[in-house]
């Protein structure tokens, strides 16, 4: 079956891995200054000096019109409580206890990175918001495990979507409006990833794919709303989100994950998968 997934070679992956840790650095970066009264126009504009201090390209800037939305201004998009994804970032000042999620990207000889983290404003938020913040990341992780050649991009869904069930009593709203998504020399490509499904459905994975699983959770509703400025989109009733976000390489002995300062080596060894960067 032709699924118009890219795969990609051993070398194409070390030069993805370069963009994946100018990502990882901004978002480091960009999360060390998530601090009360930082303003989110503050922390896009470490993003474009993380960027700039590694030769980097920004595949955020100007992003859109291509398919019917105005070019995208920043470079980060920043998201604060319940702002679900593509914050525009600009004068919010964040206060202690907030969420914002940090969405960064980059390109590197024409190989783009891609990933998100939400952070915990002053370090630390209310126990709801902490347990929904780390309910999303364990989800994403959830998700990267469940990559291997021969499974199907539908257990990678099933995945994540079990994982933020298992939460019980609490239920966690799943937006759906959004996916994760195969990259490569484009920030988008096949296949759509997303964050519910059933096992053994959609396309088959592959060595020699890299793809970003990306889950958005809420307190409360999965129903989302786009604002005005036709970037910005927040929950439908209010309630807090989270989002988190690696791009991940699938490779003969194991996975990478590209975003990872440490390639995903603690996450993965601590799930009993094999960890197998490249030299
Ligand atoms: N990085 C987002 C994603 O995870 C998309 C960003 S939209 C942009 O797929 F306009 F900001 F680039
Ligand atoms: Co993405």
């Amino acid at each position: 079956m032709r699924t118009g997934i890219q795969i990609k070679t051993a070398d194409q992956i070390r030069a993805m891995r370069r963009a994946g840790l100018v990502v990882a650095e901004g978002l480091a970066a960009m999360g060390a200054a998530a601090v009360p009264g930082a303003t989110t126009g503050d922390l896009d504009a470490i993003g474009r000096e993380t960027l700039a201090e590694a030769g980097a390209r920004s595949n955020f800037l100007n992003y859109g019109p291509e398919f019917g939305y105005p070019p995208y201004p920043g470079v980060a998009c920043i998201s604060v409580n319940e702002m679900v994804v593509h914050g525009i970032p600009g004068p919010l000042v964040l206060r202690e206890g907030d969420i914002v999620s940090i969405d960064f990207g980059a390109i590197v000889d024409g190989w783009h990175g891609d990933a998100a983290r939400t952070f915990l404003v002053g370090g630390h938020s209310s126990d709801e918001a902490t347990a929904l913040v780390e309910a999303t990341r364990e989800s994403m992780w959830a998700g990267i495990a469940a990559i291997k050649p021969g499974a199907h991009i539908g257990d990678v869904s099933y995945a994540v979507e079990r994982s933020i069930r298992s939460h019980k009593p609490v239920r966690y709203g799943i937006v759906r409006e959004y996916t994760g998504h195969g990259i490569g020399t484009a920030m988008h490509q096949p296949p759509d990833i997303p964050n519910w499904g059933k096992p053994r459905t959609g396309p088959r994975i592959s060595k020699g794919m890299v793809l970003c699983v990306e889950p958005m959770l809420t307190l409360g509703t999965d129903r989302v709303v786009e604002l005005a400025d036709g970037w910005s989109v927040r929950t439908a009733d209010n309630t807090w989100a989270a989002h988190w976000e690696n791009t991940t390489a699938v490779l003969p002995d194991g996975l990478w994950v590209l975003t990872e300062p440490d390639g995903g080596q603690a996450e993965l060894t601590a799930r009993g998968l094999s960890y197998s960067p490249l030299d």
